[in-house]
């Protein structure tokens, strides 16, 4: 398969984005033939303060290799750096319909918070470029992210039916830890919360070891099992294996569960995760990362351009 899937350089990664995408996208190279992109054309389209970019591009990347993306095995780059992409998306706009992006809930969450520029509502459809233009067959990412991808999947189906079979159609890939809460419980775990309630890739023993002892959770006894403390039992799953969470779910429906021990133990299995992760991340230097974008954006040229070429054709722009 192909793959391609993309990241926001917009500040710390953080185990949901860990869980929910990078640790899927290690698990895919191994077989298919994969593209990831650090996307910061769209990391623009809310506030941002543009001196902190550069480094940020540079953390994303260093990020994505210190989880294991492996710049031999697959294709690292960043948007901005293959101008194809923002040419598709403009093509692709003439076919795109107003409604269907004003119904996107993504852009409906963020146009509350920020400044609703053209650029976020044109958000999804610079990411059905980032899609099509490799004609990826498949799109590894978070829930949250379903109804852009399904998008991409309705502009390949109709670009196709107006200008003849161009695109396959991305198939959604989503990982079982799809969705991961805040450790407050309260909505998904994202870098624009306050950081208590999230876990970033570079939190030290400490931090880590505090704010799960801080996160949220549910008294232990009532009938109903709270988000907070579900999600919880969903990272002791993910972090040490499915018989540690359902003791832990059994003991919770017993009346049982000690907060006291558990919460000790998913903070140690964390911790374990990341360590090597956090050495690998610190021996990366900024020129290294620097030559793997280039290298990537080289590698990716002509493929981008030859579709460009295709589609101009296929639109009557070619004389
Ligand atoms: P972003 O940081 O918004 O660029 O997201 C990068 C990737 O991480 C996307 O595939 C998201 O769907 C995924 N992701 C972000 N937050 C979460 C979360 N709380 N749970 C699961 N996946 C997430
Ligand atoms: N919008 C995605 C996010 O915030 C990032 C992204 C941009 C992406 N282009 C993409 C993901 C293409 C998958 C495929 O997480």
């Amino acid at each position: 398969m192909k793959i391609f899937s993309g990241i926001q350089p917009s500040g710390q990664f953080h185990i949901g984005n860990f869980l929910g995408a990078m640790k899927n996208w290690v698990v895919l190279q191994k077989e298919n033939d994969c593209i990831f992109c650090i996307v910061d054309l769209h990391a623009i389209t809310v506030d941002y303060p543009p001196k902190e970019m550069p480094q940020r591009i540079l953390d994303a990347t260093k990020d994505a290799l210190a989880v294991g993306i492996d710049p031999a095995k697959s294709i690292l780059f960043r948007q901005s750096d293959r101008p194809e992409h923002a040419e598709l998306a403009w093509l692709l706009n003439t076919i795109t319909n107003m409604g269907e992006l004003s119904r996107m809930t993504q852009y409906k969450e963020k146009a509350e918070k920020h400044q609703e520029s053209v650029g976020l509502f044109d958000y999804p459809v610079l990411m059905a470029a980032d899609i099509l233009i490799y004609k990826a067959d498949g799109v590894p990412v978070g829930e949250d992210q379903t109804q852009h991808v399904e998008l991409a999947r309705d502009l390949a189906r109709r670009f196709n039916s107006k200008f003849g079979q161009t695109f396959p159609e991305p198939k959604l890939l989503l990982t079982p830890t799809k969705r991961i809460l805040g450790l407050d419980g309260q909505g998904k775990m994202s870098k624009s919360n306050p950081s208590s309630t999230y876990i970033a890739l570079n939190d030290s023993p400490d931090t880590i070891r505090q704010k799960i002892a801080l996160a949220t959770t549910d008294a232990g006894n009532e009938p109903e099992i709270s988000n907070a403390t579900k999600n919880l039992i969903g990272l002791i799953e993910a972090f040490t294996g499915k018989e540690r969470a359902e003791y832990y779910f059994e003991a919770r429906r017993q009346g049982t569960i000690k907060y006291s021990e558990m919460k000790p133990e998913l903070a140690e299995a964390i911790i374990k995760e990341l360590e090597p992760i956090q050495k690998k991340r610190a021996e990366i230097s900024d020129s290294n990362v620097k030559s793997i974008l280039s290298d990537g954006a080289k590698k990716l040229e002509g493929v981008a351009q030859k579709t460009i070429k295709e589609i101009k054709e296929k639109m009557g722009l070619v004389i």
